[in-house]
C-alpha cells in the first residue's frame, strides 16, 4: 500500500483526504496514519493537515524499493522489483532468482554492485547513492536463435528511454552501448541459460551512468553522466521506470512480428556509427570498413573498401571509430 499511496499522492500533487485514502484502499484510517509515518521514515516528506489530509512536499531523491513500485508504469516488466541496498551483481542475483522460478519480468535493482560485470570479462564501475544498476528476468517461449536480439532489444529501449527521461540525444553504439555526444553512458549485458533448443531464462543487466561525476583513469575520456550531459540532477527510480516502459513496447513488438522487424529502422536510426568508417577488432583480425547499420538477425554489415559486405556477429567482437571510441 506504500508505494500505491506515494504514486497517488504524486499524481494529485495536492492534499488528499484521509477519508479518500481509507475508501481506495479499504483500510482504517489508523493504517493510513502508519504508512504515511513509515513513509517519512524512509524519507519522504508528507504534510499532515487536519481538514485537508496528506500531501507530499518534493524530497531529495529517494532510491528504494516503494520509490521504484510507486513508479513503474508497466503491465509485466518490473513487477515484481526487488531492490537491495547492495548486490554483488544484479546480473547474477537474477539468475540465481530465476534459477529459483522468479516470475518473467522480475527486476532486480541495486544501489550499488562490488562485483558489477561488464561485456567481455570487463568490470562495471558501481558506485553507491548516484547510478541505476538493475537486471530483468525473462522467460520467453521462443526460438533461440532469437534469444542474442533481446539485448538489441534493450539497446533500443535503453535509448529511447534516456532520450524520453531527459530529453539527451542518446545513440547506440552497436551492439549495445548507448552514446551520447560520443560518450558511453550505458552499458547492457545479457546473459542466458539455455538446453539444447529451451531458453529456460535470460537475464538483461543494464547500468547507466547517472550521477557520477568522476570515472577512473581508463574510461575518463570515453564515459559521461546523465548529470554531466543534462546538467542537472536525473531521478533514478523514475529513470529505470521510463526504460521499462519503453523495453515492455519493443518486446512486445519484437515478441508480435517474430524479430526484429520493425525495431530494425528505429534501432538503425539510433545507430551513432552508421554510415561512418569503423574498425572492426575480432581476437584474430582486425579490418576497417563502413558501417551498414543492422540486418534482420541483428549482425552489424559492415563494407569493405572492396565493396564487399562482412556480418559482424556481436560475440567477442569490438567495433570502434578510426578515431576513438565512437
Ligand atoms: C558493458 O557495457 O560492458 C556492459 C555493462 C553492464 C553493467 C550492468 S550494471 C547491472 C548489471 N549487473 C552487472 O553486473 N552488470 C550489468
Amino acid at each position: 500500500m506504500r508505494s500505491e499511496i506515494i504514486a497517488l499522492l504524486r499524481q494529485r500533487g495536492d492534499y488528499v483526504s484521509g477519508q479518500e485514502l481509507c475508501g481506495h484502499f479499504g483500510v482504517s484510517r489508523t493504517a493510513v496514519w502508519k504508512a504515511v509515518g513509515q513513509l517519512k521514515k524512509e524519507g519522504y516528506r508528507i504534510e499532515a493537515v487536519q481538514n485537508k489530509g496528506y500531501r507530499l512536499l518534493p524530497e531529495d531523491e529517494i532510491f528504494g524499493q516503494h520509490e521504484l513500485e510507486s513508479r513503474m508504469d508497466t503491465e509485466w516488466a518490473g513487477h515484481p522489483v526487488i531492490f537491495y541496498e547492495e548486490l554483488s551483481s544484479t546480473n547474477l542475483q537474477a539468475k540465481l532468482d530465476a534459477e529459483k522460478g522468479a516470475q518473467q519480468g522480475t527486476l532486480i535493482v541495486a544501489d550499488m554492485q562490488t562485483a558489477g560485470r561488464g561485456r567481455r570479462g570487463r568490470t562495471w564501475s558501481s558506485p553507491p547513492g548516484t547510478n541505476a544498476y538493475f537486471t530483468l528476468i525473462l522467460k520467453p517461449d521462443f526460438a533461440v536463435e532469437l534469444a542474442s536480439m533481446v539485448t538489441l532489444v534493450m539497446g533500443l529501449a535503453a535509448a529511447e528511454g534516456i532520450r524520453k527521461n531527459c530529453g539527451v540525444e542518446a545513440g547506440i553504439k552497436w551492439p549495445n552501448d548507448i552514446v551520447v555526444n560520443g560518450k558511453k553512458i550505458c552499458g547492457i549485458l545479457a546473459e542466458m541459460s539455455v538446453e539444447r533448443d529451451f531458453i529456460h531464462y535470460i537475464v538483461t543487466g543494464v547500468g547507466i551512468n547517472v550521477g557520477c561525476q568522476d570515472f577512473a583513469p581508463e574510461i575518463a575520456d570515453t564515459a559521461t553522466s546523465l548529470y554531466r550531459e543534462c546538467g542537472h540532477k536525473v531521478d533514478r527510480a523514475k529513470l529505470v521506470a521510463d526504460v521499462m516502459k519503453c523495453f515492455e513496447r519493443c518486446y512486445g513488438q519484437f515478441r508480435q512480428e517474430g524479430g526484429l522487424g520493425s525495431l530494425k529502422e528505429r534501432y538503425n536510426s539510433l545507430l551513432v556509427n552508421k554510415g561512418r568508417e569503423v574498425r572492426v577488432l575480432t581476437p584474430g583480425a582486425e579490418f576497417q570498413g563502413i558501417s551498414q547499420g543492422i540486418n534482420d538477425a541483428g549482425e552489424l554489415l559492415v563494407e569493405r573498401s572492396d565493396g564487399s559486405v562482412t556480418n559482424i556477429y556481436a560475440g567477442e567482437v569490438s567495433v570502434r571509430g578510426i578515431y576513438g571510441y565512437v
